[in-house]
């Protein structure tokens, strides 16, 4: 989709977009990480800032170059991606939390790199601690966040329930008013330049978006974002 077809109906909008996965450092040189490469959020922000909004792209580890014309705030971990976004969120009219924030951080931090010692019972055990859940403390507090509030989540159909009864729930449990679902498998999602998702929304309408280009997911995303976007304050 080139940006000539786009609509520009995002034009006078704020949007805050974060991406890629956080990095939670053990000691200088070394941190927890997960597999994303940040790709669908990246493409989000573009698709955004082609249809006319101001982006800020708060962005994690992600793979690739950021887009043009939207404005990016680096970080690395959970902790400074809660900061970014919720000192902007209260100005935007959307956030879009597509970035893999981790659940835990381990609880120390080593000031100098970790080093074996002689004796292997001596090893190091690695304490995690829980990370602020940022979309959670967003629906939280709806008066200082943006209208407009979108989840992703990743998941995989197990014995309780299937990917859409997962999605199903955790669109309840976290209160926002998008949950882009997306279905996660050794060859799906992951460091692939396709997608396929299903964006379901707190009214509940569930929109299938067959594999195709994160791109193409990005623009449904949007439009099922526009709709929801309260009028325009001149
Ligand atoms: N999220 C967040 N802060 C966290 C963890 C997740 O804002 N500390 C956001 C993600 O960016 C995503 C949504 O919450 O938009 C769902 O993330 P997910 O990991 O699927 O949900 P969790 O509530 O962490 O549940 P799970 O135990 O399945 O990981
Ligand atoms: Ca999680």
């Amino acid at each position: 989709l080139g940006s000539g077809s786009r609509p520009r109906d995002l034009a006078g909008r704020r949007v805050v977009v974060s991406a890629g996965g956080t990095r939670e450092p053990l000691d200088p040189v070394r941190f927890l990480g997960n597999r994303s490469s940040g790709r669908q959020g990246v493409a989000l922000a573009a698709a955004a800032a082609a249809r006319g909004a101001h982006v800020t792209l708060v962005t994690a580890h992600v793979e690739g170059p950021a887009p043009a014309a939207v404005d990016v705030v680096s970080v690395q971990t959970a902790a400074e991606l809660a900061d970014a976004v919720q000192s902007r969120a209260a100005a935007s009219d959307v956030v879009v939390m597509a970035a893999a924030v981790a659940d835990f951080r381990p609880s120390a931090r080593a000031s100098a790199k970790i080093k074996k010692s002689e004796d292997p019972s001596r090893d190091p055990v690695v304490v995690l601690e829980r990370n602020p859940d940022v979309l959670a403390g967003l629906v939280a507090d709806r008066t200082g966040a943006a209208p407009v509030l979108v989840g992703f989540a990743a998941e995989t159909g197990d014995e309780t329930g299937s990917v859409l009864d997962h999605g199903r729930a955790k669109l309840a449990r976290k209160g926002c008013d998008l949950l882009v679902l997306n279905e996660v498998g050794e060859t799906k999602g992951f460091a692939t330049p396709t997608n396929a998702v299903t964006i379901l929304g707190r009214d509940g309408s569930e929109r299938e978006v067959a594999e195709t280009s994160k791109d193409v997911v990005a623009d449904a995303v949007w439009d099922a974002v526009v709709p929801m976007l309260p009028p325009v304050v001149p």
